[in-house]
Parts: C-alpha cells; sequence; structure tokens
C-alpha cells in the first residue's frame, strides 16, 4: 500500500504538476521564472558555491538521463570493471563537490543580510531538498555500492514502467530504504519545480546563441520599422528553435509508445483476437503466482511446522531452496555435523537470491554484484558488496508419526540427536515458534 503511494500516485502527481504547472507559469507569469541572480548582492560565496554545485550536478545528471535513456548501452558500460570503477569515482567525488556548493550556497543564504533580504520560504524549502537529495545519493554511493551497475535491474525499469503507464513497484521493492529515500525525494524535488525558481532549469536561454546581437532602439518614428526588423526576425527564429524542440520531443515520446499507452489507457485496448489472448495469459500467469504466494501464506498462518524434506534428500553440495515463515527464500544443506543447515537465501547487500550450490571452499554466490558466503558462519567475503552475514534459520526433525527427535533454534543450539536407526524416517521441518523467537 504505502509502495503503491509512494512509488506510483506521488510520481505521477509529481510529473503532472511538474509538467502543467511549469507550462502554467511559462505562459501567465513569463518574467517570474528566471534563477533571479543576487550576484550583484554578493558574489564571493556565489562563485565557491554556485560553480562546485552547477558542474557536479550537470555531470550527475546526465548520467542519470544516460543510463535512464540508452539501458543496454549504459549496461554494457558498466560490464566493464575499469569503467564502472572509473564512474563510481568520479560519481562519489562528483557528489561531495555537489555538497560543499550546496552547503556553502546555504550557508550564504542565511548569513549574508543583504541575500536574506531576496529569500523566500520557497528557497529554503529547495535548498532542504537538494541537501536531502544529493546528501542520500552521495550515502547510496558509499554504502550501496556499484550502485551504476545495479540501477540496470532496479530503478531503470521502474522508471520506464512509471514513464510507460504501466508501474510496476516489484523492481525496487526488496531495495535499500537510503535508496527508496533518495527516489521519494527526487517525486518532491519534481513536485516543487513550478512554484520555485528551480524552473529556471527549463529556461536556458538556448536563442542567445544564435540571437543577433543587441540593438539600442531610438524613439525615432522614421527608424523604427527599420529597427523592428531584426527583432521580427529573432521572434521567428525563437518560434522555429521551440516548434522544432516540441516536435523532437513529440517524436521522441511517440517512437517510445507513449502516446500509445496513452490512448490505450484512457479508451480501452484495442487489440486483435491473438494480442487478446495473449495478455489474457499473461495475466493468468500472474494471477496463479500470486494465487499460489497467498497459498504459501496461508500455509504458514494455519501451520506450525511446514515440511522442508527428508533428511536423506539433504546434501552439503547442491542445497534445497524453501520458503521461511516470513516468506523469504531460504536454502536447506546437510552440514558438516551430518544434521541439517539451513541459511537464509536473501542477500544481506540488495536483496538477490543466492545460488544454492556450494564451491569447494564451502561458499555460495549472490550473482548480482559477487557476494560469496561461507554457508557455516554465514559470513561474506572481505570485499564483497555485502556486509552483513547471511542468517542461519532453525529446524526441527521429526519421525514419520511426528514425534520430535531433534531441534535447532536460530542461534544454533541443537537438542537431540539422530541415529542411524532414525535417520530413514526423518524429516526435516521449519517451526513457527522458532521463527518467532528469532
Ligand atoms: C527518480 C529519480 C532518481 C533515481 C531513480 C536516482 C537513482 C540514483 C542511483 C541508483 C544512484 C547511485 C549511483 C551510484 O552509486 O553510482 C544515484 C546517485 C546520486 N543521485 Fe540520483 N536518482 C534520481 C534522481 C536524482 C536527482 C533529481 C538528483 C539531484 C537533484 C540526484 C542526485 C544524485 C547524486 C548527487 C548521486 C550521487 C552521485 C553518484 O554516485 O552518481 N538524483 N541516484
Ligand atoms: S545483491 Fe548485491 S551482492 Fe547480492
Amino acid at each position: 500500500m504505502s509502495d503503491t503511494i509512494l512509488f506510483v500516485a506521488l510520481p505521477y502527481l509529481a510529473l503532472f504538476v511538474c509538467v502543467f504547472g511549469s507550462i502554467y507559469r511559462i505562459r501567465t507569469q513569463p518574467f517570474s521564472y528566471s534563477s533571479l541572480s543576487s550576484q550583484f548582492l554578493e558574489s564571493k560565496g556565489l562563485m565557491w558555491g554556485s560553480l562546485p554545485w552547477h558542474i557536479g550536478i550537470t555531470v550527475i545528471l546526465l548520467a542519470h538521463v544516460v543510463a535512464f535513456l540508452v539501458p543496454g548501452l549504459w549496461q554494457s558500460l558498466m560490464s566493464n570493471q575499469t569503467v564502472l570503477m572509473a564512474v563510481e569515482s568520479i560519481g562519489l567525488g562528483l557528489s561531495f563537490l555537489c555538497l560543499l556548493g550546496l552547503i556553502v550556497l546555504a550557508v550564504r543564504r542565511l548569513t549574508s543580510s543583504k541575500v536574506q533580504a531576496v529569500t523566500s520560504t520557497m528557497d529554503l524549502v529547495v535548498i532542504f531538498l537538494l541537501l536531502l537529495q544529493v546528501g542520500l545519493g552521495a550515502a547510496i554511493a558509499v554504502h550501496c555500492r556499484w550502485g551504476s551497475s545495479w540501477c540496470s535491474g532496479t530503478t531503470t525499469p521502474y522508471l520506464w514502467s512509471i514513464l510507460l503507464l504501466q508501474p510496476d513497484t516489484t523492481h525496487i521493492h526488496d531495495l535499500p530504504l537510503l535508496v527508496k529515500a533518495h527516489i521519494v525525494s527526487a517525486w518532491l524535488f519534481l513536485l516543487v519545480i513550478p512554484f520555485s525558481r528551480l524552473l529556471h532549469m527549463f529556461a536556458v536561454p538556448l536563442e542567445y546563441l544564435v540571437r543577433p546581437p543587441q540593438n539600442v532602439v531610438w524613439n525615432n518614428p522614421r527608424r523604427f520599422e527599420a529597427q523592428a526588423q531584426p527583432f521580427v526576425k529573432e521572434e521567428a527564429r525563437r518560434h522555429f528553435l521551440n516548434a522544432g524542440l516540441g516536435i523532437a520531443f513529440g517524436g521522441f515520446l511517440l517512437s517510445m509508445g507513449t502516446f500509445r499507452n496513452i490512448f490505450s489507457f484512457f479508451f480501452g485496448p484495442r487489440l486483435s483476437r491473438k494480442e487478446e489472448a495473449e495478455l489474457m495469459e499473461l495475466r493468468l500467469g500472474r494471477l496463479e503466482s500470486t494465487v499460489s504466494q497467498r497459498k504459501l501464506e496461508l500455509e504458514r498462518q494455519a501451520a506450525n511446522c511446514i515440511l522442508v524434506a527428508p533428511l536423506a534428500e539433504l546434501n552439503s553440495v547442491t542445497g534445497k531452496y524453501f520458503i521461511d515463515y516470513k516468506m523469504q527464500p531460504a536454502i536447506a544443506f546437510k552440514g558438516k555435523d551430518g544434521l541439517p543447515l539451513f541459511i537464509s537465501a536473501k542477500c544481506t547487500h540488495l536483496g538477490c537470491t543466492v545460488s544454492n550450490k556450494v564451491d569447494d571452499q564451502g561458499k555460495i554466490l549472490c550473482p548480482c554484484h559477487v557476494s560469496y558466503f561461507d554457508i557455516e558462519t554465514g559470513q561474506p567475503n572481505a570485499d564483497a558488496p555485502a556486509k552483513e552475514p547471511l542468517p542461519h534459520l532453525g529446524w526441527v526433525i521429526m519421525d514419520e508419526r511426528g514425534k520430535v527427535l531433534a531441534s535447532r533454534n536460530a542461534k544454533g543450539e541443537t537438542t537431540g540427536a539422530i541415529t542411524a536407526l532414525t535417520e530413514a524416517n526423518a524429516r526435516v521441518y521449519i517451526a513457527k515458534s522458532q521463527e518467532e523467537s528469532a
């Protein structure tokens, strides 16, 4: 529910307000959306703040846009380890540059009395949001390393799903809180653009590149007509440029199928019989997977223990996947002591499912960003992106009549024992009581 509000409703509200609010303000208050320069009031602090901020944020946002618009190219670039390292280091460096610039700008706004006089509450809100956004970005770069790589399978498909009007939050569901907060604060940032001086971002004076040098027009009726001529031309050129940009943007949206999606969103799908059947099949598949998930949840609510496997079926090389009481993936192995060894299969880095194959050093691999976990201790290798160990889970062994033969809790405390005689009929379960106390 909260995912739907924060990652579906909020983005659409933010995009709607940003696009239509900005157009409305540009049309109705054409002289209100400049950056309202305060350079003549105070210039030293401005230089040390504005320059690092604009250099840093322009490059970072450009990288965001490229990663989003051409995900295939970005992914293939990031699959080269040297490029990935370079992009990560430059990103981190630039985020600190931005933070530094922003802090200087914030201090300047709060301490210079001249600048304070022209500072509105909205300016302070904007500075706060930017500090939050960039601070969270820098924290992601430090704590959730290789974001330039994992964004291709998480945030990029999520953003595309929003743009193509088929919102899908499953891509970001398991991301750490830091990344989710960064995304929410980006939508809030979009939301305030039309009400703040941030609107100047869309007022890049491109026509300055092509306009003729400025003319001073004398108030002389005879000269007036001749002097006005270049301005008429300039106006026409500006309209031409705007129309060109509008057509290019429209063409871009058209090529992505956005208009088709908007049309089918409002007027229902116009599908052939074959397409309709395929869509039904897809929906049926999704429903089936939801049903089987709900069944698992119900089973876990109703039963105090759930069968994982007969003990004889477990081994130390290939684990058996199962779903624990918290509906998270886990793997069952046989440990060195001949007893079951249950370990969580949810990577402690960003939540990918860890492989169930043990290598010759007793480790299992999370393929997403290459973390190896020791199955006996749960610990990741020293330079892995994952920092926390995979937790072990408790288990209970019962015979076919339901008599408990042995058990182990999540802390690793074992009771009972298995003999060669009892092993043949022993079955391994997870127990609700153990997981609730863990
Ligand atoms: C929904 C929109 C956004 C998404 C999905 C997003 C996603 C990300 C991701 C995945 C990273 C980590 C990159 C890495 O570790 O290399 C990141 C970093 C960062 N983001 Fe965003 N971001 C969004 C919007 C923004 C906005 C609007 C700003 C600034 C106004 C911003 C500023 C930053 C900064 C400063 C960094 C750290 C620099 C870096 O490591 O590249 N982000 N963002
Ligand atoms: S999710 Fe990144 S290493 Fe597992």
